[in-house]
Formats: C-alpha cells, sequence, structure tokens
C-alpha cells in the first residue's frame, strides 16, 4: 500500500524464493491470486514477508467480514486451544458447538424450530444439505441455477456451472442435478423483473420438459452469485421461487456461504426479500477464517436422516466453534451490516463513476457491501473483456490492492473487503482504482 499509489516491484526477494520452492513442492492446480507471501494481517491490511502493506480487497474470499486478527477472536481461539483443540464432537461433545447451534437458530430468517449441524468447509456443508434434503423428502432431484458455484468436491462441482476449470475432465458428474436459468438481467438484455419473469417461466417449462415436480427434492440457490459475477437476484425473486416451492413440495435451500454474515447488508441476504428458507448454508465469514461451516433448517428436515448419517472426524472443531462464537458476538456488538451498507454504497458510487468514465467498464452492480464491475470491449457489444480485467487486476495489485476476479467468463472485479476497514483506507482504495484503471486506459 504506497501512498502515492506507485506500483511496487512484486515480488519481493523473500517471496521470490518461497515462490520457488512452492513452485516445486505444491500442486500447480492451487492457483494463487497473489504473487506474494503473506507475514501478517490487521483489519483490512495484510504484510507480505517482504514488508509490503497491502489493503485487502478479497477478504479471504468473503471470509473475513470482522477483520483480520481481531483480539477477540485471537483471544477464544487461544483460550480453547488451551482448553482442548479435539475430542471430536462425535465422540465427546461440547458446549460451543450446541451453543453455536443455538445462537445460528435464532439468527437465521424464520421463527420456526430449527436445528443445525457444523461441518468443515462450504462444499461439504452444501453436500449435506442435499443429503439431509433427499432424505427428509424422498425425493432424488435437485435443481440448481445458471452461473452457480457451489463448490469443487464431486457432488458440488457437479452443481457448479462454470465448465472450465472447475469442472473439465473431472466428470462423470453426480445425477439427478437440473439447471435453472438464473435473472442476469444485464446479459439476458432484459429488465430485472422481465429477466426474473422469463426465468420463473423457464422453471415452471422444466417441470413438463426435464423433471417432474414431484421428484424434486430442493432448489438450492445463492441470492447474489458469488464466483458466477455477484449477479444479484431481482427484488421479489427469491419470494416468486419460494412460493413455487412450497406450491410444489420442494425445499427452499439458500447457499449464503459468501452473502451471510454482513456481506450484503443484511445478516443473511434472504432477508433483502422477506424470504425464510427450508435451509440456510453458511461458512466463510462464521469463523473468521477457521475451517468451519454449516447447516441451519427446519428441526423436522435436520432431524430425518438418522443418528450416524451426518458429521465427520473434524466437523465443528471446538475451536473453530470458539472463534465463530466470538465472531458472532461481534456482529451483536457492532452494526457490521450497517457497515457493509455505508461502505457498499461508497465502493457502488465510485464504480458507477468508473462506469461513466470507461468504455470498458460495462456494469457496475452491488448489494451492501458485496460490489462488482464487469469489464467489456464496449457498453454496446458487452462483450466480455478478459485481458483487460487481467491488466486492471495486475495494476491494482502492483499498486498494493489485494483483488479478485470472478464471473462466468473471467471479466467481473469483485470486492469482499472487510468490514472493519477504516473510511481512510477505503478512500486510499478508491483512489488506487483510480490510477490503476487510469494507467491502464492510457496504455502505460
Ligand atoms: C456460494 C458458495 N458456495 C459454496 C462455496 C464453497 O465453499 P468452500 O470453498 O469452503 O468449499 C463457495 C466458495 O467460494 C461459495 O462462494
Amino acid at each position: 500500500m504506497s501512498s502515492d499509489t506507485l506500483p511496487l516491484s512484486l515480488p519481493g526477494a523473500k517471496s521470490q524464493d518461497l515462490l520457488a520452492r512452492r513452485q516445486a513442492a505444491v500442486a500447480r492446480g492451487v492457483s494463487s491470486t497473489m504473487n506474494v507471501f503473506a507475514a501478517k494481517a490487521e483489519g483490512a491490511v495484510i504484510e507480505d514477508v517482504d514488508g509490503n502493506r497491502f489493503l485487502d480487497f478479497a477478504g479471504g474470499i468473503g471470509t473475513m467480514n470482522v477483520g483480520h486478527t481481531r483480539p477477540e477472536v485471537t483471544s477464544a481461539i487461544q483460550a480453547q486451544a488451551e482448553k482442548f483443540t479435539h475430542t471430536c464432537f462425535s465422540v465427546v461433545m461440547y458446549e460451543a458447538y450446541v451453543e453455536l447451534a443455538e445462537r445460528l437458530a435464532r439468527l437465521t430468517p424464520g421463527t420456526f424450530p430449527k436445528k443445525a449441524l457444523f461441518l468443515n468447509s462450504g462444499a461439504e456443508a452444501v453436500e449435506n444439505a442435499v443429503k439431509i434434503a433427499r432424505y427428509a423428502t424422498g425425493r432424488p432431484a435437485i435443481i440448481t441455477f445458471d452461473n452457480a458455484y457451489h463448490g469443487r468436491t464431486l457432488l458440488t462441482m457437479t452443481m457448479t456451472a462454470k465448465v472450465k476449470p472447475y469442472k473439465h475432465r473431472f466428470g462423470p458428474y453426480a445425477p439427478e442435478f437440473y439447471r435453472a436459468p438464473f435473472p442476469y438481467a444485464y446479459r439476458m438484455n432484459m429488465t430485472p423483473s422481465e429477466a426474473s419473469r422469463a426465468c420463473l417461466r423457464a422453471l415452471e417449462r422444466m417441470f413438463v420438459g426435464e423433471v417432474a415436480a414431484d421428484q424434486v427434492a430442493a432448489i438450492i440457490i445463492e441470492p447474489v452469485q458469488g464466483e458466477g459475477g455477484f449477479m444479484i437476484a431481482p427484488p421479489g425473486f427469491l419470494r416468486d421461487l419460494k412460493a413455487l416451492c412450497e406450491q410444489h413440495g420442494i425445499l427452499f435451500i439458500a447457499d449464503e456461504i459468501q452473502t451471510g454474515f454482513g456481506r450484503t447488508g443484511k445478516m443473511f441476504a434472504v432477508e433483502h426479500d422477506g424470504v425464510e428458507p427450508d435451509m440456510v448454508i453458511v461458512a466463510k465469514s462464521i469463523a473468521a477464517g477457521l475451517p468451519l461451516s454449516g447447516v441451519i433448517g427446519r428441526a423436522e428436515l435436520m432431524d430425518a436422516p438418522p443418528p450416524g448419517t451426518l458429521g465427520g472426524t473434524y466437523s465443528g472443531n471446538p475451536v473453530a466453534c470458539a472463534a465463530a462464537l466470538a465472531v458472532l458476538d461481534l456482529y451483536e456488538r457492532e452494526d457490521m451490516a450497517g457497515r457493509s451498507r455505508h461502505i457498499g454504497e461508497k465502493v457502488l458510487q465510485h464504480f458507477v463513476s468508473l462506469q461513466n468514465r470507461y468504455a470498458f467498464v460495462g456494469e457496475a452492480r452491488g448489494l451492501g457491501g458485496m460490489v462488482a464491475m464487469e469489464i467489456v470491449k464496449d457498453h454496446e457489444s458487452k462483450e466480455p473483456d478478459v485481458s483487460t480485467t487481467s491488466q486492471l487486476l495486475a495494476a491494482a495489485h502492483a499498486r498494493g490492492l489485494i483483488l479478485l476476479r470472478a464471473g462466468m467468463y473471467d471479466n467481473v472485479i469483485r470486492t469482499l473487503v472487510p468490514l472493519t476497514i477504516t473510511d481512510e483506507q477505503l478512500q486510499e482504495a478508491l483512489t488506487i482504482f483510480d490510477d490503476a484503471f487510469a494507467s491502464i486506459a492510457s496504455g502505460q
């Protein structure tokens, strides 16, 4: 993070040495956005092993809503680690798991009785939601959406839409998954409400031409599609989808792994549409980066699979649960969702100003602090421009701003900044955007 936003010389010497070791020892299928190695982090800043400081607009891919190394979270982790780090909840239970289930049941939308289950990763939680939905309904089929991302395991890779790199040559995929269109208004050349209506009609047609509604266990949706490119379900779409589910006895499952915990300006994104899902899937910002995920749902559904069918050795690890409880304390004490709306407003406003200035910024869009822009050849053709996207990202990285891409066409720049970023740091980041974009536009 340089105050004059001049490009840094990256990677530094120590990162270069580590890169050489990484290349020799780590499978290349594991990719990394930045070519530097972290030494420490605090709030919205990461410092690398060469002493370069970066503003973190990635937040470990939406995991650090409460900011890096919050003392309250660190203390909770330390305190639990001193008592015990693992007993396996399936062998000897501990209170933190139960308390976390109680609190998440209260926090997720819906006043009906709920129960929870904890796992290690987002993908694992999605898999478990599918298992529970199938067992509870006795139906095999699951409907997911165009542009969806649900993970990299066999089942969730099947549910994920983008072929390269996630699915290519990793098949055959799991059976009984069907894909419905998502109202991606910008690329459908429609207004959001037209796109919603078209997608709901297409879904009803699917029940005639692809899979009978009475064979569908669940519809699983990201309220704002994350990896797909931050496409926001238009107002009313989730509500109409839920009504359609109820009509056919289909469970409505919200994948809030990326959107949850204040990211979109509400605790959960479905709250924007007043929807109460049958199950909510959480991970990422639940535990400030410790591996923890969960499924929270209607008690009768969660209790459908018999004892021994759910769980795993590390699932709901006590240190991760302790971190999550400390994180929930912070969400209760601080208006993180309000902060998310404030950050989102500033970033979106700035992105719109970049859209007005540069033909290669096709659309700026956002919900709360989940803000993105599409990079295109020009406003008229909307043709995705991957090369300019890469140049813009590189220019931002070199100026000390950690920034991620997303999108079916790899042409979306997205922001998942820790919600504890200060106004000064935010302003500094927006200045870096200006400099980076100006440098690419002028061909420097
Ligand atoms: C919406 C959504 N679902 C599922 C996943 C998979 O989570 P994980 O990487 O923890 O397996 C992600 C990860 O980015 C996600 O954004």
